[in-house]
């Protein structure tokens, strides 16, 4: 069993953070890996990006949005009270080396899986800009986090109600065009942002590396639930990702095989709210 140490609600309670007693992930884990976990013994398996470590307290920090059946069960849990498996650390680790310039941009909650690969990037000496941006300032994340993890930090909202006015894409256009060396771009958010951020960095030909969350089931590559295409071959996310190169990625794949089972997670959540968690009873 996984102690919840500490849980704190962001952005207007649709956002939860939980800290978690799990010392073995805790030590061997590394920016851009994940982890699955299950709420109790017939729950769903959910991936998780670890938003933060700490090997010394032997704990690790999700951070997850609240958007279905799985996230709204594990929002009803307390402080105090565990979760029943959490397996990990999953995936390849985020590539760090010292590459000159470095642009990290974020949207929604996948600020949250952008956050130790900022840190990671400046600790291994890069420059690092970090560019994050939600619908609304109320739904912004971890901003002061992000800006101790990079050298610069900016702001958007799609409202206009913090920061800049607009799009991500917008405020990374803006550096793009000065022209001063970019050596790498990492782009987490929801799949249409990373798209669009793909599809902005093709055009001035920096590198540009996004990480991937389509549905997985085992984390292993086993099942084959997380395939993804990548410059036109079969790639398995839990395995061979998260991360990739974004100008290869076929984007319009991965939003419809996210879609797939969208009719049965509406049904799970609207039972789930109507009579809560059937699945011990
Ligand atoms: C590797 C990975 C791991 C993940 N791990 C977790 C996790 O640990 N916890 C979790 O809850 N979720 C996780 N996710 C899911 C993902 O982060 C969320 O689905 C996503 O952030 C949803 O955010 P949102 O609904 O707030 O998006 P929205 O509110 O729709 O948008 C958020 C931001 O994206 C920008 N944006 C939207 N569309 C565009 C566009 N067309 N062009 C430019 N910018 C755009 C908006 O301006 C806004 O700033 C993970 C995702 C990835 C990629
Ligand atoms: S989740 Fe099963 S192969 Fe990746």
């Amino acid at each position: 069993m996984f102690e919840i140490l500490k849980k704190e609600e962001l952005a207007q309670g649709t956002v939860v953070s939980n800290v978690i007693q799990a010392p073995m992930i805790a030590r061997k884990a590394k920016p851009g890996q994940f982890v699955i976990i299950r709420v109790n013994e017939t729950g769903e398996r959910i991936p998780l990006t670890m938003a933060d470590t700490d090997p010394q307290a032997g704990t690790i920090t999700l951070i997850y949005q609240v958007v279905g059946k799985s996230t709204a069960l594990m929002k009803s849990l307390k402080e105090g009270e565990a979760y029943q498996d959490i397996c990990g650390p999953l995936g390849q680790p985020t590539h760090i080396e010292k590459w000159g310039t470095v642009i990290c941009v974020g949207g929604g909650t996948g600020v949250a899986v952008l956050h130790p690969i900022t840190k990671g990037m400046k600790e291994a000496g890069n420059q690092v800009v970090a560019i994050i941006g939600a619908r609304t300032k109320d739904l912004l994340i971890l901003e002061d986090r992000m800006a101790q993890a990079s050298n610069e930090l900016r702001v958007c909202t799609d409202d206009g109600s913090y920061g800049h006015h607009g799009f991500v894409t917008e405020v990374l256009k803006e550096y793009l065009d000065k022209k001063d060396p970019i050596a790498l771009i990492v782009a987490i958010g929801p799949v249409p942002m990373m798209k669009f951020t793909c599809k902005l960095t093709q055009g001035y030909g920096v590198k540009t590396m996004v990480s991937l969350n389509p549905i997985m089931v085992d984390g292993t590559g086993m099942c084959g639930c997380c395939r993804v295409t990548v410059d036109g071959i079969t790639r398995f996310a839990c395995v061979d990702g998260p991360e990739f190169d974004g100008h290869l990625v076929n984007f319009e794949e991965l939003i419809q095989r996210q879609r797939a089972y969208l009719e049965q997670e509406k049904q799970s959540l609207e039972r789930f709210q109507k009579s809560g968690c059937q699945c011990n009873k």
